[in-house]
C-alpha cells in the first residue's frame, strides 16, 4: 500500500529545491499535496512539471497576512490536514560587522517567524494524530564564520520543534525536525553566493560521504517522518548530512 495514501500534505516552498523533490516523494506515495511559494510563475511551473493530486497557494512565508489566508484557503479547500512539511526558508552570508538590520530581519522573518506563525495558523486544521516536520539545518548547531543570522535562525526553529513535540503531544500531533548538510539546490546562488564560488570539492571533502546531498534524499527522510511508519518517533531532530557533522578529534 502507498505510505502516505489518504494524507493531506501542506509544504511551503514547494517550488524548489528539498520542497519540491519532498512533494514529488509525497505524490509517489499517494498523498494529495498543496505547495507553496512565493513567486507564482515558479510555482505554477513546479504544479506543472510535479502533475498528479497538486494543487498550489501563492504566500510569502514572511509575511504573516499571507499565511493567515493560507489557513483560509486550506480550511476552504480540504477542511483538514494530516502533514504539514515547513520548509521555506533563505540564506544570507555575512560576517557580524556586515549584516544590516534589515537583512537580519529577513532572514528571521522567513525562517524562524514565519515558520512560527504558519504552525499557529495551520494548526487548527490539523487532525489529532496528524505531523509537523520542520526543515532546519546543521548550522542550527555548527559554528560556521558568516552565517550567524542563518544558523540563529535555525537553532530558534529547532528549538520550536521540541517545544512543539510536548505542547502538541495531548493531541497526537508529532513534529520532528530535519537538518540537512550542504545539498544540491539553488539556495546559495539566491543568496548572492555565484556556483562557481563554492568548493565543492572542498566540501565534499570535510563529509564522509564525499559529496554534497541530494534534495531527493531529504525527501525521503521527510516522507518517512510524515508517514504512520515513524509514529513512535517525536521531539526528534535528524541530521542529513553525509556525516559532516561527526568531527573527528584527529583528522
Ligand atoms: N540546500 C542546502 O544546502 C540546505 C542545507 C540545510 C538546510 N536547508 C534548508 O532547506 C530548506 C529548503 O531550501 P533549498 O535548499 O531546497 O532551497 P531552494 O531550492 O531555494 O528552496 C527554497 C524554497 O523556499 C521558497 N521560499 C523562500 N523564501 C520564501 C518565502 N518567503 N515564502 C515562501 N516560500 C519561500 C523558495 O521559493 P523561491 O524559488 O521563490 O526562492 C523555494 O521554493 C530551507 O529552509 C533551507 O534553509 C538547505
Amino acid at each position: 500500500m502507498e505510505q502516505l495514501q489518504h494524507k493531506t500534505a501542506v509544504i511551503t516552498g514547494g517550488n524548489s529545491g528539498i520542497g519540491y523533490a519532498t512533494a514529488a516523494d509525497f505524490l509517489a506515495k499517494g498523498a494529495k499535496v498543496l505547495i507553496t511559494g512565493r513567486r507564482p510563475e515558479a510555482v505554477q511551473q513546479a504544479v506543472a512539471t510535479l502533475g498528479g493530486d497538486v494543487d498550489s497557494f501563492i504566500a510569502d512565508q514572511g509575511k504573516i497576512e499571507d499565511s493567515k489566508q493560507l489557513a483560509e484557503y486550506v480550511r476552504d479547500r480540504y477542511g483538514k490536514i494530516d502533514i504539514l512539511f515547513v520548509n521555506a526558508g533563505i540564506g544570507t552570508f555575512a560576517t557580524i560587522a556586515d549584516v544590516t538590520e534589515a537583512e537580519f530581519d529577513r532572514i528571521m522573518d522567513v525562517n524562524l517567524k514565519g515558520a512560527f506563525f504558519t504552525v499557529q495558523h495551520l494548526l487548527p486544521l490539523m487532525n489529532d494524530g496528524g505531523n509537523i516536520i520542520l526543515l532546519s539545518s546543521v548550522n542550527a548547531h555548527s559554528g560556521m564564520p558568516g552565517a550567524s543570522v542563518y544558523s540563529a535562525s535555525k537553532a530558534g526553529l529547532n528549538s520550536l520543534g521540541r517545544t512543539l513535540s510536548r505542547e502538541l503531544a495531548g493531541r497526537k500531533i508529532r513534529v520532528n525536525i530535519v537538518n540537512p548538510g550542504p545539498v544540491d539546490t539553488p539556495i546559495l546562488e539566491k543568496a548572492g553566493v555565484p556556483k562557481d564560488a563554492i568548493n565543492i570539492d572542498h566540501l565534499a571533502q570535510r563529509m564522509p560521504i564525499g559529496r554534497m546531498g541530494r534534495p531527493e534524499e531529504i525527501a525521503k527522510l521527510v516522507s518517512f517522518l510524515a508517514s504512520d511508519d515513524a509514529s513512535f518517533i517525536t521531539g526528534v531532530e535528524y541530521n542529513v548530512d553525509g556525516g559532516l557533522s561527526v568531527h573527528p578529534l584527529i583528522a
